[in-house]
């Protein structure tokens, strides 16, 4: 598996595994295990996601010695706060069965709760900072936000000791979100690509299917090596163990600039939500 470097000088396995929607139990438990075992090395979940345990479970029972595997978690809205932030991590941790996670995110910018009382910036600051002392004390090994618009990342700056090291948002064809990449790249934030294929909706895409048939790959394998040739690191989601193989098949073949220009600009498939109008 290749990596990219973190601005902190950590290594970040490629392509993610990501487990959104995957119930916890048998269901997350299964899928994380065979994607561990196929070659994935690295695994996203969330405290929302309430798969912590089922995760911790199968990164406990794989063949992958703890350091091999990169694992990152979230911070849910209702923790943004210096104190509930802080004895958040410690709970994930203790979900995860893990003494450190690689990668801790602020979830969304702006909890709805916060963003009625203006308080949004505060809560960012406050769990930012207990974020801070956690990487400090070695319970995370990167940390970093999700979801965060340049106003957001601007805002954190104000008060931040460390800049986020990733900003995890939706990337995917059609929604190659340009300046807040190129922003992010000033910065040294690594772009992860969340939902690269759309939730599923790339697969009626008649853009992704054409160049599916034309590089003999699939369509999956399409938009995921358009995330990689754009410098994104995506995270795909599948309980089908076919799939979770397929999905890694994506580092053996090159996609030309033209193909890449025009899966920027196909239609249909998600969008970025707009984290100051979100319902939670
Ligand atoms: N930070 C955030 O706010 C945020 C938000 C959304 C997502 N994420 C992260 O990003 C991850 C991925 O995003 P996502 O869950 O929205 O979905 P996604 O990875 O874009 O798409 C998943 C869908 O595609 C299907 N699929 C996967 N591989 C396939 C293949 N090779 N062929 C055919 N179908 C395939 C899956 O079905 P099967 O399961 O049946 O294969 C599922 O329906 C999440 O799990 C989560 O870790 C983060």
């Amino acid at each position: 598996m290749e990596n990219y470097t973190l601005s902190n000088g950590v290594q970040i396995p490629k392509i993610g595994f990501g487990t959104w929607q995957i119930p916890d139990g048998t269901e997350v438990y299964n899928s994380v295990s065979h994607a561990l075992k196929v070659g994935y090395t690295h695994v996203d979940t969330a405290q929302i996601y309430r798969n912590e345990e089922g995760v911790g479970r199968a990164i406990a029972d794989s063949e992958l010695a703890r350091e091999k595997i990169f694992l990152t978690t979230k911070i849910w809205n209702d923790k943004h706060d210096y104190e509930l932030a802080k004895a958040s991590i410690d709970e994930s941790l203790e979900k995860l069965s893990v003494d450190y996670v690689d990668l801790l995110l602020i979830h969304w910018p702006n909890p709805i709760a916060l963003r009625e009382k203006d308080a949004w910036k505060a809560g960012n600051a406050g769990a930012w900072k207990a974020m801070e002392e956690a990487y400090k004390l070695g319970k995370v090994r990167a940390i970093g936000v999700s979801n965060f618009m340049i106003h957001h990342l601007e805002a954190l700056f104000e008060t931040a000791e460390i800049k986020p090291h990733v900003n995890q948002v939706l990337l995917a064809p059609g929604c190659p979100q340009e300046e807040l990449v190129s922003f992010c790249r000033q910065h040294g934030i690594l772009l992860e690509a969340y939902s690269p294929l759309g939730t599923g909706s790339i697969f009626d895409n008649p853009i992704a299917q054409e160049l599916a048939q034309k590089y003999g790959k699939s369509i999956a394998q399409i938009a995921l090596r358009w995330s990689l040739q754009k410098g994104f690191l995506p995270l795909p989601k599948s309980v089908t163990p076919k799939n979770i193989e397929d999905n890694l098949q994506i580092f053996d073949f090159e996609l030309s600039t033209e193909d890449i220009a025009r899966l920027d600009k196909v239609e249909g498939v998600s969008q970025q939500k707009n984290p100051d109008q979100v319902s939670f």
